[in-house]
């Protein structure tokens, strides 16, 4: 038995297939366009993931004779999504999570006095991050597309909920708890829609989609809409939490760390909701088909693969990703080079709308391989400003790092991260994690697998990073750089 698992992420779309043994037997991948039409603005076009999704799904099932008994889905949060109940077309294009168009509503919102309460329900903050805020913007911004919204033709959700009504041709709108619980709509401890967040909000319960279990099957893909193939739709979760269950971080205390556009760092927190302190964000990791959720603290970093993709799309500074490796290896150090990547402002855990990126330190001397080495540098500062505020959240020190999304392949990074959190870093075998965790929760769904114990078994570790030395005095000078890009779009 194999499963087609979907990973629609923020600059594009993979799809795998995975064989009994969490073996991948093919792939496929497809990028679609980021749209920047304002300064701080990213929005996506639906169709545009929604054709992603099609093109990746039949790349990966050409590669292989393996027939899939069933579909898992995982997606990029957050990102706000208008769409046609019936037709599924959209009127407008989505907002994306790494957004910041909406700090002048979240500071309203604060300002009125309801950060507090926010937190309390939501386990968030309020920030342009999270989808709500984006909906607020929809409402006063583009009166047309939200007449669907009030009149019920057009309903609103993430990226999983778009795509699996896609693909069920409008006869399921549904997101599982995991991705409710990032939209500052859902309360976290009630396990439910919140009609208080709704209201202050503006958004109405009834464009939302029914919050179901992270497995099982909820749906099934309409085969003239979806390459011909009639499948139960049987796991759904935001990415971080599919990777948390694609890396077996099933019992509390267990973490990882996922590289993609940005990283984020969850660490289980078992079943019931820890108060998010030190920036960091309580949310929901995945919900059982009875009901019970499991939770997580998360430390949201926004740019970290996404400034290795600006030194090869934006400066030119190298031609692919993984060149950064040898580059920043053929200097000692960074030579006082700092990078703050705040491209989008900044996540965790100093959470400010309004900082931008920028590079320190550099003098006659700084080259190419300086700067590449200060991107490696700034992911692995990042990393460990978020695994510092989780040990002062929840009072013990990490045991050890599990990595994985692109950049864990770049051996330095690891190494550099190990040597900055003073821990040991593992990299397991598969590191596509994200889908991996989408296949686990569809085949855990429908009987590929029959518990979490049997997934444990295919788990295995590629390469483990000791600490090394810490460099002190060069995080002094990164909290000294982010420090200075605060409030700089304010200017
Ligand atoms: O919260 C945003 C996150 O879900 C995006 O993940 O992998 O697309 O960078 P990624």
């Amino acid at each position: 038995m194999t499963v087609l698992a979907i990973d629609a992420g923020t600059t594009g779309v993979t799809a795998l297939i995975v064989d009994e043994n969490g073996a991948v037997l093919a792939r496929g991948y497809q990028e679609f366009a980021q749209h920047y039409p304002e300064s701080g603005w990213v929005e996506h076009v639906p169709e545009e993931i929604w054709q992603a999704t099609l093109s990746a799904c039949q790349t990966a099932l050409d590669g292989t004779e393996a027939q899939p008994t069933c579909i898992g889905i995982t997606n990029q949060r957050e990102t706000a999504v208008l769409w046609s109940r019936k037709r599924g077309g959209a009127p407008r294009r989505a907002i994306v999570w790494q957004d910041r168009r909406t700090a002048g509503i979240c500071a309203e919102l604060r300002d009125a006095g309801h950060e507090e309460r926010v937190t309390q329900v939501t386990g968030l903050r309020l920030d342009p991050y999270f989808t709500a805020t984006k909906l607020t913007w929809m409402s006063r911004n583009d009166k047309r597309a939200w007449s669907g919204v009030e009149s019920g033709d057009t309903v609103a959700g993430t990226v999983d909920s778009y795509i699996i009504s896609r693909m069920t041709a409008g006869a399921r709108h549904v997101t599982d708890a995991s991705n409710a619980s990032r939209t500052l709509l859902y309360d976290i401890n009630e396990g439910r829609w919140s009609e208080e967040m709704c209201e202050l909000f503006g958004v109405p319960v009834s464009a939302l989609p029914e919050v179901v279990p992270s497995y099982g099957t909820v749906g099934e893909t309409d085969p003239e809409e979806f390459l011909g193939l009639r499948l139960p739709v049987a796991g759904i979760a935001g990415d971080q939490q599919a990777a948390m269950f694609g890396q077996n971080c099933y019992t509390p205390g267990s973490s990882k760390c996922t590289y993609g556009t940005g990283s984020f760092v969850l660490v289980n927190t078992g079943e019931s909701p820890v108060a998010p302190e030190h920036g960091l964000l309580s949310t929901v990791l995945w919900q059982h088909p009875d009901g019970r959720l499991e939770y997580a603290l998360e430390g949201s970093i926004f740019v970290t693969g996404a400034a290795v993709q600006w030194l090869r799309d934006g400066l030119g500074l190298i031609d692919t990703a993984a060149q950064t490796e040898g580059l920043a290896a053929s200097v000692r150090d960074s030579g006082g080079v700092v990078f703050v990547p705040a491209l989008t402002g900044l996540g965790a855990p100093d959470w400010d709308p309004h900082a931008r990126g920028a590079i320190f330190g550099i003098t006659r001397g700084t080259g190419r391989a300086h700067i590449a080495r200060a991107t490696l540098e700034a992911i692995a500062f990042e990393v460990r400003d978020v695994a510092e505020a989780m040990a002062r959240a929840s009072g013990t020190e990490l045991p050890e790092l599990r990595v994985d999304g692109g950049a864990s392949a770049n051996n330095l990074l690891c190494q550099i991260q190990a040597d900055q959190l003073q821990v040991s870093v593992a990299r397991p075998e598969v590191q596509e994690t994200t889908a991996l965790g989408a296949a686990f929760l569809a085949g855990l769904g429908t009987g590929v697998w029959s518990s979490t114990d049997e997934l444990t078994q295919t788990w295995n570790l590629d390469r483990r990073f000791e600490p090394g030395e810490r460099d002190e005095g060069a995080h002094r000078r990164w909290r000294a750089a982010v420090e200075r890009t605060k409030g700089w779009a304010d200017i």
